[in-house]
């Protein structure tokens, strides 16, 4: 167990700053075809070759389908009040739309049984990237009907569970998801170009709004969010080109999802491609069903991005400077450590009049992880991470930044989309052959920080 003084305590962040810890279906469930389950996007994807660098798929992942009972008293026992999971659609409705499958709907109650058993409290995020394999038929996220599908199997869940569960997060990294599925092709479904990509784009900020509608209206209390990736925006010099291409970069990366939900439109202006979006929906006069009255902003930063000019990438004219360039701190993915570019990230967020109040809502790091000798691992760089990113969080609250909780990313190591299982990020240890699962110190320190000032 690592020894060194933690630069905080719990109580500096307030009695009620809401600290949690989180998991996605897909990466964590497993269980791909039992009891009803129809088949998603990524249960396909991972089935094409050479899609997923380790070769592997997710059919058990983490098993939590069947273990999800240790796994959440794990989560408990690291001291964290609140447990976020996901809902696998197909698992609720095969087809996406129409026939739903109770035996679905009761998985998801055991799983909100036992966080509620437990005092924790439960977040359910509505859409984590697995789309249901038979929509993606149909077109998927470039697909208008998917915005209909999306209320229909959000009103299900509403009704079901809204009045054992208050905090709902509708969609998880759109940008993510749209990007590296509808535009470059590396996530599922592995579709390319902008004919996929702007029309997904438009449907998820439009499903993003109207599903909160729809919680709102089922759910009486309901605490109502929406997570995005962002990413602090450097540009490499000052040459007005640079600074250009990270102003297209930042309207990209952090604006698009948020603005229109703000009630702001698309960033159009800093990255005029959007246009295209207006001109082919005009018909359908979707603006003002854009924006949300959003409770709080689920903010995910892993790095920051350095960015400048380059003529040769199309379409949008930036490229990265990558980390591994630049002689900075790297996790084992190659990505800029940096709790700075949190905090950054955090004072852009806040300077926004629409948004109530933000919650982290994923934060983490992997590391290839060893296990010692005596079965321990000491996974001192992520104990540094999270001290580095949560400082950053302190610093922007101290500033007045409604920054009111964070959720570390994740509890148990997982299925990292396309790296499979070699990223690992978890607070726990994972033996994939076994399903072993053992503390690592990371998770300790969780321990301590979130158990010291409560004896
Ligand atoms: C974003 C995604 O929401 C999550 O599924 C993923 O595993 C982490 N970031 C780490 O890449």
């Amino acid at each position: 167990m690592q020894t060194t003084a933690i630069p905080f305590t719990r109580k500096d962040f307030g009695d009620d700053f809401l600290w949690g810890v989180t998991i996605s279906a897909f990466q964590n469930e497993g269980a791909f075809n039992t009891d009803g389950k129809g088949l998603s996007i990524w249960d396909t994807f991972t089935s094409r070759k050479g899609k997923i660098k380790d070769k592997s798929h997710a059919q058990v992942a983490t098993d939590f389908y069947n273990r999800y009972t240790q796994d959440i008293l794990l989560a408990k026992l690291l001291g964290f009040s609140i447990f976020r999971f996901s809902l696998a659609w197909s698992r609720i409705m095969p087809k996406g739309t129409g026939a739903v499958n109770q035996a679905g709907i009761d998985y998801y109650h055991r799983v909100i049984d036992a966080c509620l058993e437990l005092g924790l409290e439960p977040y359910i995020t509505l859409y984590h990237w697995d789309l249901p394999q038979a929509l993606e038929h149909k077109g998927g996220w470039s697909h208008r009907g998917v915005v209909f599908a999306f209320e229909e199997f959000v009103r299900i869940c509403a009704r079901e569970y809204g009045n054992k569960v208050k905090n709902w997060i509708v969609l998880n990294e759109p940008f993510g998801f749209t990007a590296l599925g509808y535009m470059l092709g590396v996530h599922a479904p592995g579709k390319f170009g902008l004919s996929w990509f702007l029309p997904a784009v438009h449907h998820a900020a439009l499903a993003q709004a109207e599903a909160g509608r729809v919680i709102r209206q089922e759910v009486a209390g309901a605490n109502i969010g929406t997570a995005l990736s962002c990413s602090k925006i450097i540009p490499y010099t000052n040459r007005e080109e640079d600074v250009q291409a990270a102003r297209r970069a930042d309207a990209l990366f952090n604006r698009l999802f948020l603005e229109p939900a703000l009630g702001m439109g698309y960033p159009e202006k800093d990255f005029p491609l959007l246009h295209r979006i207006e001109r082919r929906y005009a018909l359908w006069r979707d603006w003002d069903r854009l924006p949300f009255d959003f409770d709080f902003i689920g903010v995910q930063n892993y790095f920051p991005l350095v960015v400048k000019y380059n003529y040769f990438m199309p379409v949008v004219k930036i490229a990265e400077v990558k980390a591994r360039y630049r002689n900075v701190p790297l996790t084992g993915l190659g990505w800029e450590i940096s709790g700075n570019g949190l905090y950054e990230i955090l004072k852009q967020f806040g300077a926004y009049k629409g948004i109530k109040k933000i919650i982290v809502t994923e934060g983490g790091a992997a590391f290839s992880d060893q296990l010692t000798t005596d079965g321990r691992i000491a996974d001192t760089a992520r104990i540094e991470y999270f001290q580095e990113y949560l400082s950053g969080v302190l610093k922007a609250r101290r500033e007045g930044v409604p920054v009111e909780g964070y959720f570390a990313w994740t509890l148990t190591d997982n299925f990292e989309w396309a790296e499979g299982y070699r990223a690992r990020f978890g607070l726990v240890h994972v033996n994939f052959d076994t399903q072993q699962r053992i503390i690592k110190d990371s998770g300790y320190w969780f321990r301590k920080l979130l158990n010291e000032e409560m004896q």
